[in-house]
């Protein structure tokens, strides 16, 4: 399926995708560690700075009152784009993994107790596995894993049963950053609520690439950040239903999360601002909106269709190699644009310096998920993630590298 997108208007609009190295042009391919940013991006940054720059919420001020107002907008785009009913409902937080330590102590610390059982997957991010774990450590918790197949989906077939009287709550992510496996959620929530379960989502690889609509999966609380998405670091965001924020207590105090303090008491400032303690990442949230806003332009249907076209061609592609193993699904269906691979006989950081000198970008090691990585039967991993602006071309670069890998390598 071809899309009506026009890559290389898209690739001018970012700077860094001229730029050469070891005398190639760049072709990065890591975008599931971090995404390149748009001009349109750091022009908004770069006039925050020059115009608009003063603390958020605190001054009555012109400048000010102009950057709480850039602020409070992002906060609106986030809404729109997670299709939540209110801005209220997001809460800004640094990355994706501040966002589920957030819910971990805001809300799991509170209703959890010594018993209770926290289902994952056995394909989290240590985002979402170790606050469990140390969750589990103070309070006695348990955690309960659903298991993969052998072709990196979940297994399903059980979950009814994985989901005992003791389950409490539930936190999946929505695409694997190691499989490129998604998982449907909102099947797993709805099966969650039938338990009375509370759930999480954690979409940090999926929100870059696809619509999400909270309120259609119906998820307690979903957790994204900007700077997979276009945005500037330090723009995390997570959507909570209102009742869930309202009932949760705070996870960090300090200046603008209160209402009225004493020497020995205090009262909590409204939802979101009760858990937004202390001078937040201001240009990196202000910046939010124009990731959000240039994705949204593109059409999230547009850029997946892109990435779903160079996964099928990267994926047919790879397998052409012998000797190099794929990790996870090896066709287009239920998954994005993440490949995990190895190539037989050569550690993936020797893959990946050869890479390197085509001026292609990938990362190497376990991918913050070392147990699923194990699991795989792997210590590391070479691993390439695409995304809007990726090409063809930039598939046979790395195709031919690994080729030059294999020649000079093995
Ligand atoms: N979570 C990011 C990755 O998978 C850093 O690369």
């Amino acid at each position: 399926m071809s899309t009506p997108l026009d890559i290389e208007k898209i690739r001018a609009d970012f700077p860094i995708l001229q730029r050469k190295v070891n005398g190639h042009t760049l072709a990065y391919l890591d975008n599931a560690a971090s995404t390149q940013k748009p001009k349109q991006v750091i022009e908004a940054v770069d006039q925050l700075y020059r115009v608009h720059y003063a603390n958020v919420h605190r001054g009555v001020y012109t400048i000010s009152e102009e950057a709480t107002a850039g602020y409070e907008a992002s906060r609106q785009a986030a809404a729109e784009f997670l299709h939540a009913p209110k801005a209220e409902n997001i809460v800004f937080v640094r990355n994706a993994t501040e966002g589920i330590n957030l819910l971990a102590h805001a809300w799991a610390r509170k209703f959890l107790h010594s018993g209770d059982i926290v289902l994952l997957t056995e394909m989290e991010h240590h985002a979402n596995l170790i606050p469990w774990q140390l969750l589990a450590k103070d309070k006695g918790v348990q955690l309960r894993f659903i298991p993969i197949t052998d072709e990196g989906r979940l297994d399903l077939s059980q979950l009814d049963a994985l989901m005992t009287p003791e389950v409490k709550l539930l936190s999946v992510t929505h695409m694997s950053n190691v499989l490129g496996t998604i998982n449907p959620v909102k099947e797993i929530v709805a099966k969650a609520k039938t338990h009375g379960i509370v759930s999480i989502i954690d979409g940090a690889q999926a929100a870059p690439h696809m619509q999400v609509n909270v309120q259609s999966i119906d998820c307690d609380f979903y957790v994204a950040t900007g700077h997979k998405m276009l945005g500037p670091t330090g723009s995390g965001f997570v959507y909570g239903k209102m009742e869930r924020w309202e009932e949760a207590d705070p996870f960090l105090g300090g200046g603008h999360m209160i209402n009225e303090v004493t020497y020995t008491e205090a009262t909590w400032n409204a939802v979101p601002f009760k858990f937004e303690a202390g001078t937040p990442e201001i240009a990196g949230v202000t910046g939010l909106q124009h990731a959000l806003r240039y994705l949204q332009d593109l059409g999230l249907e547009n850029i997946y269709a892109h990435e779903m076209e160079l996964t099928g061609y990267a994926l047919e592609q790879l397998q052409k190699i012998s000797d190099l193993q794929i990790y996870g699904p090896l066709n287009t269906e239920g998954r994005g644009g993440v490949l995990s691979f190895n190539m037989k006989g050569m550690h993936s950081h020797d893959l990946a310096s050869v890479c390197d000198t085509y001026g292609v970008c990938l990362r190497t090691g376990h991918h913050c998920a070392q147990p699923l990585v194990r699991k795989l039967g792997a210590v590391a991993t070479a691993r390439i993630s695409l995304y809007v602006y990726n090409t063809k071309e930039e598939v046979d670069r790395l195709v031919q590298a690994l080729h030059e890998a294999k020649k000079i390598l093995t």
